[in-house]
């Protein structure tokens, strides 16, 4: 655990300016900067960044955070790796509280990329000495260039070669890293033997795992790195880190089933391609990708196993979708893959079956009319039944309304009555911008945010906690009895309050650093969106010391409203105490004093 304080301490030290600015061009407008979001593909600067406030926001995507959650989300490191980085620049030293674990967990982390890298050179050492491994790459059609670029190499057909370049063949990283296997009489061997070595890199380039191809017809096909403290297969993606650019650059994202598909396509020249390892494609596959493009274009094998993946594709897609995002699907002749496709007909021809791929909701619907016979009203009675726990799952609103009329249509039935059968309320249209709430708030982005959704005007509550998060001070001015713990607000504004009565110091590094306060705390969630929010549109500071008054009083009468039905209730059902008489009398006279004060009653 990196201690609280020094996170704190950092982040008073650190810019998010100048944290963002290594990676990114910013653009200073009134009072943020302003950049193309890096999380999602996009042609104008919808990410700003708020140099009071130490905290970014993109309200084309919706992501945010402080200067540790961008290197976390930027460069896919770890709260811990991202804390560090940022010492590093603020010349700052990551205190070690002396507690076992994360030292020795991060010294353990250090020691496996070492080991990953120190074994992926040997194997590219070894495949120049390999003459049936060099043929076996020449065969497939590989190019020297390209194998380099990939970092392709050869494990021999040894049992204990890695030796040669481990002189601690014995260490316990090498098994924990996953390259050897200690058999059950304590002997150990490599994992990897005779095969082409595919290493895979994490998206900051670091090798984190291995996929052997063996070279005949030999089984398994292909052997993956076991599952380590460095490789989770339903995260990573293969070739991410290298087509990283190629992905911007290109506006979409290829997803294939093979290494051999995305290097084949790399040589070629179409470099934004990636593939699963052997597994499905995961929710959390779409979301990393999503955050490089809007577009994504699934190409797998032209057979029926291919077909099936595309399915699984679909299926972990629907609740992730958002409607500025495309999923749409290649489908190759029955005979083909990727590699096999684009070295018979081209890179030109695969690149128009890219553009021209099948979107998500056609693929959708097409399957479901296979399944069903249309023409009968069984058929058409089992197309709702088998779309519902489909399309009830689709979290883009338009693209789910889209599919119901296009269901409706098919299964001879009104959009009412299919959504009545869906068990869904109808979708409203969001509403652009923010509604009437904003009549008091300056928007600060130089165009409307886009996808806010339909947002309530806030609650007296809700308006506290963000005139709070502008003013964390005002924490220590709130009657915390006050603040009814109903709603994640209500409870968040308590949190806060808390940490100031408990003489905590207000955090020095702004809105970021009050919110990193609470990372991983029931509220964190709910500060950081509200963080997000204040970014683009904050009360405008000429108002502020009134409405947080106003505020104040409306929480004030709201808590003698609900004690003065209380005792008129209860005193209906019998007769009220003296001392509940009395109570009555202070608090209707409170409350006309309050009302005298005025205000109130415009909120
Ligand atoms: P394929 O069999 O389609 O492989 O499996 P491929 O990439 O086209 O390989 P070539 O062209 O025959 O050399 C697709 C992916 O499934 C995983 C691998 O990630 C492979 O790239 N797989 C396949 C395994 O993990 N193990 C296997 O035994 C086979
Ligand atoms: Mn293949």
């Amino acid at each position: 655990m990196i201690p609280q304080s020094f996170v704190q301490d950092l982040l008073a030290r650190v810019d998010i300016i100048d944290v963002i600015e290594r990676h990114l061009p910013l653009k200073k407008s009134g009072a943020n900067y302003f950049a193309c979001c890096p999380f999602h593909g996009e042609k104008s600067a919808s990410f700003s960044v708020s140099p009071t406030k130490q905290f970014y926001h993109c309200f084309g995507c919706g992501v945010h955070g402080s200067a540790i959650g961008f290197l976390m989300e930027y460069s896919g490191l770890s709260f811990v790796e991202a804390v560090k980085e940022l010492a590093a620049h603020a010349g700052m030293q990551v205190p070690d509280d002396g507690k076992p674990g994360t030292s020795a967990h991060n010294d353990t982390t250090e020691k496996l990329f070492e080991a990953m890298s120190a074994a992926a050179r040997f194997y590219r050492d070894q495949l120049k000495h390999a003459p049936d491994a060099v043929d076996y790459l020449k065969r497939r059609g590989l190019s020297g260039e390209i194998a380099g670029r990939f970092g392709i190499g050869f494990a021999p057909d040894e049992w204990q070669a890695l030796q040669r370049t481990f002189p601690d063949y014995q260490s316990k990283h090498l098994a924990e890293a996953g390259l050897v296997i200690d058999n059950d009489q304590g002997r150990r061997y490599d994992r990897f033997r005779h095969r082409i070595m595919f290493p895979i890199h994490d998206r900051r380039g670091r090798i984190i795992a291995f996929g052997g191809r063996v070279l005949d017809g030999g089984e398994p096909k292909y052997l993956n790195s076991p599952e380590t403290p460095l490789f989770e297969k339903g995260r990573e993606l293969y070739g991410l880190f290298l087509a990283q650019k190629a992905i911007r650059d290109a506006s979409y994202a290829l997803v294939v089933e093979g290494y051999m598909d995305v290097v084949a396509l790399a040589q070629f020249g179409v470099e934004n391609a990636v593939a699963t390892l052997g597994t499905a494609t995961t929710p959390h596959h779409i979301n990393t990708l999503l955050r490089h493009t809007e577009r994504i274009v699934f190409c797998f094998d032209g057979d029926a196993a291919g077909r099936r993946a595309a399915w699984r594709a679909l299926e972990n897609a629907l609740e992730v979708l958002r409607d500025d995002t495309t999923l749409a699907f290649l489908f190759l002749p029955t005979e083909h893959d990727p590699d096999s496709f684009i070295r018979s007909e081209g890179a030109d021809a695969f690149r128009k079956a890219a553009v021209n791929a099948m979107p998500l909701a056609s693929v959708l619907l097409q399957e479901l009319k296979e399944r069903c016979e249309l023409d009968t009203a069984e058929g058409r009675a089992r197309l709702i039944h088998e779309a519902r726990p489909l399309v009830t799952r689709i979290s883009a609103p338009m693209l789910r309304l889209q599919v119901i009329k296009l269901i409706a249509e098919a299964s001879d039935m009104t959009q009412t009555e299919v959504e009545q059968a869906f068990g869904i309320k109808p979708a409203t249209p969001a509403r652009a911008g923010f509604g009437n709430q904003d009549f008091n708030r300056k928007p600060r982005t130089p165009s409307p945010p886009r996808f806010q959704g339909r947002r309530k005007p806030p609650s007296a509550i809700g308006t506290l906690l963000r005139l709070v998060l502008q003013h964390p001070a005002w924490a220590a001015r709130l009657p915390v009895d006050l603040v009814p713990d109903e709603s994640a607000e209500g409870r968040a504004m308590i949190a806060i309050v808390d940490l100031v009565s408990l003489g905590e110091p207000i955090p020095a590094g702004g809105l970021g650093a009050l919110i990193e306060r609470f990372r991983d705390t029931p509220h964190g969630e709910t500060l950081s969106r509200i963080g997000a929010e204040l970014v683009d549109t904050e009360f405008e500071e000429a108002i502020v010391e009134t409405l947080f008054e106003d505020t104040l009083r409306k929480l004030q009468a709201d808590a003698i409203a609900r004690e003065i039905t209380e005792l008129l209730e209860q005193s209906k059902l019998g007769s009220l105490s003296a001392a509940d008489r009395h109570r009555l009398g202070e608090l209707l006279l409170e409350k006309r004093n309050l009302a005298g004060a005025g205000k109130v009653s415009d909120l």
